[in-house]
């Protein structure tokens, strides 16, 4: 559903990304692993459109999406939610989400319920300032807002970063929720190799701006993790 074919990507004319090519399956969850400032990010914003690719291709459903700026990729089926989830902390929650809806021209129709009903601790939240919410709940509302905007697939830079257990862990189920529905794809991008382990189908792993690891999770063995994941 989602392929991604020979990307490069440069920053004041040094090298960022070299080559990187990767698919999403529909109906799974695919991780991109790597050690810091290997590239997981630009990888993410060269789909987004955050970043231009000099060569290769980015396919949703087979429509090539290089060239077309990130409103138009995000109203074709790509959600985001940010590296450091860059939610509004002068909103509200409501208005957070709001905005979303706003910005993607879509109606409510009862989607904010069905949002909602992921996150109850946002229901509860509604009238409380994005600002002062925990880490956790500042996350979640960064994932319910990509959804509001009915992606095809959803997309995460280090969703479990700096936040507690019993959150990661309903993140998680609630990645695995979506998953099971299977109307939404998911690529992760994740440090916390359990966090992958549990949630993941299969795996990528990037060096120096390189894809140097691929397969089903299952075949994540000690070996490959110390050589390309472990500090
Ligand atoms: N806007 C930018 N300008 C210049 N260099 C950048 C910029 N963003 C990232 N980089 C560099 O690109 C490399 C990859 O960064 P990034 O994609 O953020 O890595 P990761 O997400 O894997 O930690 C790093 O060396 C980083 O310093
Ligand atoms: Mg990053």
């Amino acid at each position: 559903m989602l392929n991604l074919s020979n990307i490069n990507v440069s920053y004041d004319g040094s090298r960022i990304l070299r080559g990187v090519s990767l698919s999403v399956p529909e109906k799974s969850l695919v991780c991109l692993m790597g050690r810091n400032g290997v590239g997981k990010t630009t990888t993410l914003k060269s789909i987004v459109g955050l970043v231009k690719s000099d060569l290769g291709s980015v396919k949703l459903d087979g429509a090539e999406l290089i060239g077309l700026p990130p409103d138009v990729r995000a109203r074709k089926g790509i959600g985001f939610v940010p590296q450091g989830r860059d939610i509004f902390p002068h909103l509200t929650v409501w208005e957070n989400l709001k905005i979303s809806l706003v910005v993607h021209g879509t109606k409510a129709n009862g989607q904010v319920d069905r949002v909602l009903e992921l996150f109850p601790i946002l229901k509860e939240f509604l009238q409380r300032k994005g600002g002062v919410l925990s880490g956790g709940q500042q996350q979640q509302l960064a994932i319910a807002r990509a959804l509001l905007t009915n992606p095809k697939i959803l997309i995460l830079d280090e969703p479990t970063e700096g936040i507690q257990p019993n959150i990661i862990d309903l993140i998680g189920d609630t990645l695995l929720k979506i998953k099971k529905e299977g109307k939404i794809s998911i690529l992760l991008v994740e440090q916390y190799l359990d966090f992958c382990l549990t949630v993941g189908d299969t795996f990528y792993i990037m060096d120096r701006g390189a894809v140097v690891a691929e397969g089903p999770i299952a075949h994540l063995n000690d070996e490959i993790v110390k050589k390309h994941l472990t500090v």
